[in-house]
């Protein structure tokens, strides 16, 4: 039997996820936890690279996080689900991957330019922002990760990781491991409105909504504004309803057709798809419901993950030490 490959991800704790984030991303962490030997860090001193103003929010947000990821059906039994600041190697390869990265390649970064640029209500001209990719290097590099599942929006650090995992190994041996990425295929949903879904822009359902409020949510959903009345010919492609029926209902296609008949409307249509979220969500809701309530449970599937993270993360800072002759 030919050993399993290594997965390490991360995700900042910024509190429950929403669906985007469910389709987007955690459905994938569930189906690679059979495949692969699976890390999966709630990334809080990531988080203090925009929040260190208050970080009054951090811990709460890891918890509600790893709810929903066990909500999700990720097996704290078969994975390992860890906070990074309790595993402090992490920093200790940070400053390692600090001294050998130049500044041209983490000023260059197009993630980095592009946010100093857009996020304006948060000061982020610091030292520890612009080391932000350093310190992802030293997370995947810390585990010898083989694939790291990530978004479009992360490729940049990650080939970033690539090319000082590189330089590290030119300088002190090959110990480090380039990682891979791993695309999967994610259905993209749309917010409320039909911009991508994020909590900032308030267009988000959250994974385990409450029903009452799911099915209000529905209701606000944007349609296709030229289609008033039943018999108006719709343009499902750009309505965001129709959107949602493409996940949700297998019956898809016979919708299309019939909203560019003019033979439903728009009031039936999100009734259907009220209905079909709703018996999705129900599951999940129940059963998160149950674990966020159960603090000593979450806290537990912390420290042990964190404890077997810490061993793993030991033996390559051993071998990394030795590499520098320290
Ligand atoms: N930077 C990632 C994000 O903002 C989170 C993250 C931190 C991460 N360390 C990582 C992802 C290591 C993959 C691997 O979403
Ligand atoms: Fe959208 Fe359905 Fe209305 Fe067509 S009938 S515009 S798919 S909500």
């Amino acid at each position: 039997m030919t050993e399993k490959k290594r997965v390490l991800s991360g995700m900042r704790p910024t509190g429950r996820l929403h669906l985007g984030h469910y389709f987007g991303v955690v459905q994938n962490w569930v189906k690679m936890q059979e495949e692969f030997e699976c890390f999966y860090m709630s990334s809080d001193w990531h988080a203090l690279t925009t929040d260190y103003a208050d970080t009054s929010k951090i811990d709460e947000n890891t918890f509600e996080m790893v709810a929903d990821w066990i909500t999700a059906g990720i097996d704290p039994r078969q994975v390992v689900i860890f906070k990074q600041s309790r595993v402090p190697y992490h920093s200790e390869l940070f400053l390692i991957l600090s001294m050998i990265t130049p500044l041209g390649w983490l000023e260059r970064c197009p993630t980095y330019k592009e946010q100093i640029q857009e996020i304006k209500n948060k000061d982020l001209n610091n030292y520890g922002f612009l080391g932000y990719p350093v310190l992802m290097a030293a997370d995947i590099s810390l585990y010898k990760a083989n694939f790291v599942p990530v978004g479009q929006d992360q490729l940049a650090h990650l080939e970033l990781t690539r090319e000082i995992v590189r330089r590290f190994n030119n300088f002190y041996g090959n110990i480090l491991i380039e990682p891979k990425e791993y695309l999967a295929k994610a259905s993209k949903l749309a917010g409320l409105d039909g911009r991508k879904m994020s909590k900032s822009y308030d267009n988000s359902i959250l994974f385990g909504e409450e029903d009452d409020v799911l099915k209000e949510k529905v209701r606000k959903m944007f349609t296709d504004p030229l289609k008033i009345k039943k018999t108006d010919i719709g343009h499902p492609e750009g309505c965001v309803v129709f959107s949602f029926h493409k996940v949700f209902n297998k019956e898809y296609i016979k919708r299309h057709d019939e909203c560019k008949a003019g033979s439903i409307g728009c009031v039936l249509c999100k009734k259907q798809l009220m209905e079909l979220l709703s018996e999705f969500m129900k599951p999940f809701t129940r059963k998160r419901r149950e674990i966020i309530t159960d603090k000593a449970y979450l806290q537990n599937v912390i420290s042990e993950g964190s404890q077997k993270a810490i061993e793993v993360a030991y033996k390559t800072m051993f071998e990394i030490r030795q590499g520098l002759k320290f």
